[in-house]
């Protein structure tokens, strides 16, 4: 476990998606958050496990931490979220009620789109209320003395949000979500609805502007043959050997850069089994009178 004095991070990297979920821990108060939890889907079989959410459960109890968020960097397209099953999981603490699942205020953009895309507009609850709270840029979240600001970070998708962990006034560690991944690996892709390159450049831009040791968790690794899974780097590290965006990369390159290799990219194997679920917070479709639920496909739409 990464520590500094106040507060401590744990990963949990999901080798099937190359996720990287996360708990947040404010030191002394043991109040929790919980940053991008995977839920486990076998497309080819239809079916689910939670075994790599258990290991968050099982970790926030045997630290007896008090989960108090859980936090989504966007809407994800390479995993299901375990946002709902995670939070009926854990007992209520001492706010109370299940923790709240948190995404940026963009949300509702993505949820047009796809909604569109997958005839579900009638199942996404109005002004993205399947969330129980939407975020805006700057906005705080609390962890005990461990503050958690939002920072907007579109490119990716246009709901990106950091989160950046503040403790005795400054800014020490950031889950940057899909912008930059680890410096040998470069950004994350552009391409999905509503994705544009030149806006992800400014928003990495603005997470290298921070502190040259400031600590930068990434939610995905697609490692090299020759090492092992890693997600921890800092800004100093990236600017000066991220293969897409290191220092001196002006944003026109980086632009025909990141839009020439998008192009070579294929889809997810998850996309759209996990997106329909992800705009939702992580909620299954509903159950049919004998209890079954479909997930749909559609058809030549993407
Ligand atoms: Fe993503």
């Amino acid at each position: 476990m990464a520590s500094a004095a106040s507060f401590g991070v744990q990963a949990f990297f999901d080798a099937v998606t190359s996720t990287v979920s996360y708990v947040l821990h404010d030191v002394a108060s043991r109040e929790a958050a919980v940053v991008d939890p995977v839920w486990d889907f076998d497309a080819k079989s239809g079916r689910s496990s939670t075994l790599s959410a258990q290991r968050i459960v099982d970790y926030l109890q045997a630290q007896q931490l008090d989960l108090r968020w859980v936090l989504e960097t966007h809407a994800h397209a390479d995993h299901l979220s375990a946002a709902q099953w995670l939070r009926a999981q854990v007992p209520a603490g001492a706010a109370g009620t299940a923790a709240p699942v948190v995404i940026g205020q963009q949300i509702t953009t993505v949820q047009k789109v796809f909604g569109g895309i997958y005839g579900m507009d009638d199942c996404i609850a109005p002004q993205g209320a399947d969330f129980d709270r939407l975020l805006c840029d700057g906005d705080v979240l609390v962890l005990g003395a461990t503050r958690i600001r939002a920072l907007g970070v579109p490119g990716h998708t246009p709901v990106d949000l950091a989160y950046a962990v503040e403790a005795a006034g400054a800014v020490a560690a950031i889950f940057v979500g899909d912008t930059l991944f680890m410096p040998d690996v470069g950004t994350a892709r552009c391409d999905f609805p509503g994705g544009d390159a030149r806006a992800l450049y400014r928003s990495i831009s603005r997470l290298l502007a921070h502190p040259p040791q400031t600590v930068l968790y990434v939610c995905h690794d697609y490692p090299p043959a020759w090492r092992t899974a890693a997600w921890c780097s800092t800004v100093a590290e990236q600017r000066a050997h991220n293969i897409h965006v290191h220092d001196g990369v002006n944003e026109a390159a980086f632009v025909a850069m990141r839009e020439a290799r998008d192009a070579t990219l294929g889809m997810p194997q998850l996309m759209l089994p996990s997106v329909q679920v992800n705009i939702r917070a992580g909620r299954l479709p509903d159950a049919d009178a004998q209890g079954r639920r479909f997930l749909k496909l559609p058809v030549n739409a993407l």
